[in-house]
């Protein structure tokens, strides 16, 4: 039998019980690998067990660090989980180079997000803006409730329009409302907010004349991960002269550098590559700080098209001889709430960041990927990327080939010099070994 209801209402064990002995060869295998993860300590397994549903083991993401991160004169390392190899090493290596030459500098330009009710209405568009203008008050009084804590923290519901998109789809309506979260990122106040600004909105209907007809009819309500009023800016800057060893050199790199990011701003095949390696840098941060990766990705995306063409999230320059390089994205960042005080190594990296706020969470996790371009740019237009990218997958060769201390270290001196393939390294091992 491989379909069953009530799967839910199992134990742990007789979950993993039915999984193995229905999905798999070795039933006894997989219930050991399985359980190999779990954690030692009840609680905390019991903890993360309790995150999700039916969860029947943990699955592990290297957790890292780069260090020498300078954001407006502030030092910090900045926490990473992530699988790539290259990721850490090229924001630690772009910290480094940065560093010394200044820093990073961020500002958080705008925090609004926004959430919409979603109706169809088919009658008279004057009646539905009557209707709506004076029901504004109570609609906002609706929420006092929910919006008490928010407003003490400094936040709260901001304001409710009336958008008529008719011209889109037809009779379709909607409830735009803005919002401030402080330092949460909020999802759950906009969407209980939402919820009962709909309610209020379609029951305050009934009692119309004018809507029995041709009533008011609430589709959904929800906030909208696209946050384009929630948006952060991240720099780095310096004399043309100080960017390479070689002053000669510097002039070209900074030209080439300029290029490639144009390059990304024009074309769409480069751009999402581009984007995706800044997005390596963000997602990196975003889920050590147990922030939502999904929602920062997706609005990401649609940010980088927002013209109507997808293009490159940075920018570069280089005039009267100062090079210059940028970033400016939205990011919907949470400090409080969610699992912030759940998760202990969320609460870890936190604490490592220096408690932020929401807003230093957003410069942070915005320069952490400006860095991360600007490392992918650099190789991308001198060496190659495939040249740090192989370094660091030879530590993943090795532990596919159980490879021991001795071969690592022979491998490690061969390959200062010869180049990374996977069937390189492989036939140096095999030399080894024979
Ligand atoms: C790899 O994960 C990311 C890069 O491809 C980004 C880029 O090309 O800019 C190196």
């Amino acid at each position: 039998m491989k379909y069953i209801s009530g799967f839910s209402k199992f134990s742990k064990e007789e979950k993993i019980n039915w999984i193995t002995e229905n999905y798999f060869r070795h039933p006894a295998k997989a219930k050991k690998l399985l359980k190999t993860y779990w954690n030692s300590d009840e609680k905390l397994q019991q903890l993360h067990d309790d995150f999700s549903e039916n969860t029947i083991s943990n699955y592990y993401l290297p957790f890292g660090v780069a260090p020498n991160f300078k954001i407006n004169e502030k030092d910090y390392v900045i926490p990473m989980a992530i699988e790539e190899s290259s990721v850490v090493a090229a924001a630690s290596k772009a910290a480094k180079f940065w560093q010394s030459r200044g820093g990073f500098i961020a500002e958080v330009l705008n925090t609004v997000k926004s959430g919409q009710v979603h109706f169809l209405y088919a009658g008279s568009h004057k009646n539905l803006q009557q209707f709506f203008e004076k029901n504004k008050s109570v609609l906002k009084s609706g929420v006092k409730q929910l919006t008490e804590n928010m407003e003490r923290r400094g936040g709260g519901l901001l304001d409710i329009k009336l958008r008529d998109k008719t011209s889109q789809l037809d009779n379709y309506y909607q409830l735009d409302c803005t919002f401030e979260t402080v330092d949460a990122m909020g999802a759950n106040f906009i969407n209980s907010c939402l919820e009962q600004i709909a309610e209020t909105f379609e029951k305050r209907s009934w009692n119309k004349a004018e809507f029995k007809e041709e009533p008011i009819k609430i589709i959904m309500s929800i906030l909208s991960n696209y946050v384009p009023d929630c948006l952060v800016r991240a720099e780095v800057s310096t004399p043309v002269e100080n960017l390479t060893k070689d002053k000669e050199k510097a002039l070209e790199f900074a030209e080439r550098f300029v290029e490639a990011v144009n390059i990304a701003k024009v074309e769409p095949l480069r751009a999402v590559t581009h984007n995706k390696g800044i997005m390596n840098g963000i997602d990196a941060v975003v889920l050590a700080t147990g922030n939502d990766f999904r929602a920062v990705e997706a609005c990401a995306h649609a940010y980088a098209a927002r013209d109507g063409n997808y293009t490159s999230l940075t920018s570069a320059s280089i005039e009267n001889g100062v090079f210059k390089f940028w970033i400016e994205l939205p990011l919907a960042l949470g400090t409080v709430g969610g699992l912030t005080s759940l998760h202990p190594l969320v609460e870890l990296a936190l604490e490592m960041l220096q408690n932020p706020s929401a807003k230093d969470l957003m410069k942070i996790t915005a320069v952490a990927g400006l860095a991360q371009n600007f490392a992918a740019i650099k190789s991308l237009v001198t060496t190659g990327i495939q040249e740090g990218h192989m370094k660091m997958h030879l530590m993943n060769i090795f532990n596919q080939f159980q490879a021991t201390e001795t071969e690592r270290n022979h491998l490690l001196e061969h390959f200062k010099t010869d180049v990374v393939s996977h069937s390189a390294v492989l036939r140096e091992l095999k030399k080894l070994r024979e």
